[in-house]
């Protein structure tokens, strides 16, 4: 926890992997006056994560985590988290699976983000999936992290139709849009809730 002009904020590190679209929308929540959140930590596991550019941009301290060890890549993650005093953890187009150590340690405080209506469509290629399944409606989910993949709490969900012409590059495009809308609104009813 940190003050910001007299107001308490909840200190977090981000996860991802790639484009970072979904950091950069926390980021300008954290950024506004009466966010509950200051983005303390950006780590990734890629050293070419786009999403890295944001973290630069906005100052904030990033690391890239060798992922060749997992074990130690995870005992790293949790040194630095201790270190910055997170409070919690917002997986965004992160793509590695945490263990159990990482997720009992935080539990309850880890949050992740999925392209799918949650509980359908867990893992990965989801798009493709609901594509090929004729589904009517696809969506994102916001939910809490537990060690079984994609299962637990909702924290907010979206639902958008799939439309004729859909193909998976224009679905993600257009539910990615979505996603960088609710996981600013998930994390701020997490936070408050938290705080
Ligand atoms: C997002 O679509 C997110 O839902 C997905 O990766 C993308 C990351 O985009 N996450 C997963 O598939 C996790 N299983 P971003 O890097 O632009 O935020």
């Amino acid at each position: 926890m940190v003050k910001l002009n007299g107001k308490k904020r909840l200190k977090v590190s981000v996860f991802i992997s790639g484009r970072g679209t979904n950091l950069k929308s926390l980021i300008n929540f954290s950024k506004t006056k009466n966010s509950q959140i200051s983005i303390n930590l950006v780590i990734s596991n890629k050293k070419n994560a786009k999403g890295l550019f944001f973290a630069k941009k906005n100052k904030i301290k990033y690391l890239v985590i060798n992922y060749k060890n997992k074990k130690n890549a995870e005992n790293r993650i949790l040194v630095e988290l201790k270190k910055y005093n997170i409070d919690f953890i917002c997986l965004a187009g992160f793509m590695k699976i945490l263990s159990k150590k990482i997720i009992s340690k935080y539990k309850n405080k880890i949050l992740n983000i999925h392209p799918s209506l949650l509980p359908k469509y867990k893992g990965l290629d989801t798009h493709k999936r609901v594509i090929l399944n004729k589904e009517k409606f696809t969506g994102c989910t916001v939910h809490i992290v537990t060690s079984k993949l994609d299962s637990g709490k909702i924290i907010l969900q979206r639902k958008i139709k799939i439309l004729k012409n859909d193909s998976e590059k224009s679905l993600s495009k257009r539910l990615l849009k979505i996603e960088n809308q609710i996981y600013p609104r998930a994390v701020r009813k997490f936070a408050i809730a938290n705080l």
